[in-house]
């Protein structure tokens, strides 16, 4: 619910609140972001900040150097980080914006071009735009925030609207939220690298700017978009916990800036860095969506109000809710080694033990023999591998009783490809200089729409040759000496922004275009997990690394933000092909279980015993999916701080309950442990295997864990019964 009394707006939700009022002289002031808040301020109070030495008292008598600000430009008195810069056309870079108007309205309207959270018929969703102005320069700055009152989750976007002379804009961040006596905080982020992906850093906040960013032209592997702020005894399911984060797949930067005061501003949004969007007079530009969680409840409490929202009101489409595949791909099983025969081998093998889907991964196209050869940019069959055509092996799938699924990476093009010989400006590069090459790769350049529209002709053809039926969109290099033959000199600062608009306008048309076919990302493996390509495609290759120790860190991180049901998880080969390391076959599977789980190995390959383990965990996922994609998620014990790693889950309807627990030592090194559960009826009763536990027992003392063996894992099923 959105309340305007007095000149500050309450933005309501079932359990929290964040406020901004209109200060002296227009300014648009930050009141306060946390629980929810029953009564209204006490006006006196509100802008009781002390003097600081120094500063330019630019605000009647204060400053706005330490004024919580809503949405602060570049150029005047505050010197922080602020949300918005650019240059005048008289090459001035002060901005002044000060409160013209504002708007509510019953529902959430789209974001031009970009994904972004949406709201259903019944949903209690409001919106408010804050129609803010600089007179001078005619520059209109619209802030919009949507408040999902039953989710608990705020959006914010930023439009910039100039109705003066010529604009640079270079820095347009979608939020800022200040934060005051911040002391004794930390900062939470996720970074990694290829097969390595979000690991979670939790560090200090200190006196300084302390940011993470991408620079490749991807979200990337290296950061995710999003940082969590919270209390030093903030814990998993303790305290209080601010989230931002960001629903874009390009460049982004993510921060806090604490001042000498403990006074500190949080910001998310694109990254500044080789970033310039031109805006002539009647140009208007929109910001990616931010979204902001408060939770009282810890981290797993902040993470379950993104999981709720990206789940329901981000992802789309017929497998939003319907169960998804169980999937075998060939990657692993056979890398560029294969041909129709042994595909099909593969697919029946995995269809006696439940397996619903096959995926061909790479090279079944053009002259892709090796990663080495041509043929990126050419979606046709290659003859040679697949003489009877793609239809013919979908039909034989099929014949199987299975799915039969696609790898492609439309975004890119080797040299060696009639694509690339007919257009080789079409590739971001810099006019004059080398190209750089990543795995033999380059990027096509999706700022220039002809390349996008013949993107989605191309996959299009191939998507309607056959019966396919599920997609995995990869895309394996990220961006250098960036550059567009498409676009004027003094916009060449606006591909890499523009880059992602046309992925999404490609994305966008295809899944439009094909709405059965189930689209996957991935972008060697997890390098571009992030909420932008969640809204076209509901699930993401979590990471090429299917080590089942390292993927139960990378799966644990990465739910920080997003919920288990977007995270694909599959069972590979042991040793292992990415770390060589050896695991049981039941932990590899009991740690796929809770994501979209699949194969990614040659079943034939495997024994009996493990053949039947395999077929046990694709009976007990079809069991459990609904409870692990849709349940309650409670994060009980982290890989990255002890040897155990403990989850639970709860079902809607609270009756069922399940544990996960890995362990990577056996007793005699570990100490014996109980594991806290979370959200149970206290006078309930619960029933795991034979026995009896009490709700009150098992959040009150615990579950007892003993690991038998090294890489024990289990997953435990309570049912409630009484
Ligand atoms: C990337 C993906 C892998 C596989 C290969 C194929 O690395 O992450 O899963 O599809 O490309 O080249």
């Amino acid at each position: 619910m959105i309340l305007c009394k007095n000149n500050i707006f309450y933005l309501n939700t079932n359990k929290t609140t964040y406020a901004m009022g209109v200060f002296n002289d227009g300014i648009l002031a930050h009141l306060y972001w946390g629980k929810r808040l029953y009564n209204s301020f006490c006006e006196d109070e509100i802008f009781d900040f002390g003097h600081r030495h120094m500063a330019a008292y630019d605000c009647d008598n204060k400053s706005t150097d330490y004024l919580p600000l809503e949405y602060s430009p570049q150029g005047g008195a505050d010197l922080r980080i602020t949300g918005l810069s650019g240059v005048h056309n008289d090459g001035s870079s002060l901005t002044v914006l000060r409160f013209c108007d504002y708007e509510i309205i019953n529902s959430k309207p789209k974001l031009e071009g970009l994904p972004s959270t949406y709201a259903e018929e019944g949903d209690k969703v409001e919106t408010l735009t804050i129609h803010l102005k600089d007179s001078l320069k005619n520059l209109d700055v619209y802030l919009n925030y949507s408040v999902f009152e039953d989710l608990d989750a705020i959006t914010r976007s930023v439009k910039i609207v100039n109705n003066g002379e010529r604009f640079r804009l270079n820095t347009v961040f979608s939020a800022t939220v200040d934060f005051y006596g911040l002391p004794k905080s930390d900062m939470i982020h996720l970074d990694g690298c290829w097969a390595r992906e979000r690991t979670v850093t939790r560090r200090d906040i200190v006196h300084a700017n302390q940011n993470i960013e991408s620079r490749t032209g991807a979200s990337s592997a290296y950061h995710n978009p999003f940082i969590a702020i919270c209390d030093k005894e903030t814990t998993e399911n303790h305290g209080d916990a601010y989230g931002l984060s960001l629903i874009y797949s390009g460049n982004f930067t993510a921060g806090v800036e604490m001042d000498a005061y403990n006074c500190a501003r949080a910001y998310i949004g694109i990254n500044p860095y080789k970033f310039e969007f031109v805006l002539e007079n009647g140009e208007s530009f929109q910001t990616p969506e931010a979204v902001l969680a408060y939770s009282p409840d810890g981290l797993s409490g902040m993470s379950r109000i993104y999981h709720k929202l990206y789940r329901t009101r981000l992802c789309r489409g017929k497998y939003r809710d319907a169960d998804r595949f169980v999937l075998i791909n060939n990657w692993e099983a056979t890398y560029f080694d294969f041909n129709e025969d042994k595909i099909v081998e593969i697919a029946k093998k995995a269809s006696e033990i439940g397996v619903d889907t096959m995926v061909l991964d790479d090279g079944w196209f053009a002259g892709r023999v090796n990663e080495w050869a041509g043929g990126l940019g050419d979606w046709i069959e290659n003859k040679d591998r697949l003489p009877n055509g793609l239809k013919t092996l979908a039909n034989r799938i099929n014949e199987l009783g299975m799915h039969f699924g696609l790898w492609f990476e439309p975004e890119m093009v080797n040299p060696k490809s009639c694509l690339f010989e007919t257009h080789p400006d079409w590739i971001i590069h810099t006019t004059g200089r080398k190209q750089s090459l990543s795995r033999n790769q380059y990027t096509l350049d999706l700022s220039n729409k002809e390349v996008c529209d013949y993107i989605i002709g191309a996959i299009g053809r191939v998507l309607k040759s056959a019966n396919i039926e599920y997609v995995k969109w990869d895309m394996n290099r990220y961006m250098s000496e960036v550059g567009s033959a498409f676009l004027p000199s003094y916009r060449q600062g606006e591909i890499m922004h523009r880059y992602i608009l046309g992925l999404y306008y490609v994305l966008e048309t295809l899944v439009t275009e094909f709405p059965n076919i189930l689209f996957e990302s991935c972008s060697s493996g997890g390098g571009r997990f992030d909420p932008g390509m969640l809204y076209y495609m509901p699930q993401t290759w979590t990471s090429d690394n299917t080590d089942a120790l390292d993927r139960i860190k990378i799966q644990y991180g990465t739910s920080f933000v997003y919920p288990y049901s977007a995270m694909g998880a599959h069972v590979s080969a042991c040793p292992n092909h990415q770390v060589w390391r050896t695991t049981p076959f039941q932990m590899r599977c009991n740690v796929a279980l809770p994501g979209q789980f699949g194969f990614e190995l040659d079943l034939n390959k495997c024994t009996e015993e493990e053949l039947e383990i395999a077929r046990e965990s694709v009976v007990k996922y079809k069991e459990l999916r609904k409870i692990f994609h849709t349940g309650d998620c409670y994060r009980l014990r982290s890989p990255f701080e002890c040897d155990l790693t403990a989850m639970q889950f709860i079902s809607e309807d609270k009756n069922t309950i399940i544990l996960c627990i890995y362990s990577k030592v056996a007793t005699a090194l570990a100490e014996d442990e109980y594991i806290r559960l979370y959200g149970l009826d206290k006078k309930a009763r619960y029933k795991l295997n034979e026995k009896i536990y009490g709700g009150d027992y098992l959040m009150g003392r615990g579950y007892h864990i003993r690991n038998d063996s090294e890489y024990d894992s289990k997953i435990l099923v309570f049912k409630k019964v009484d």
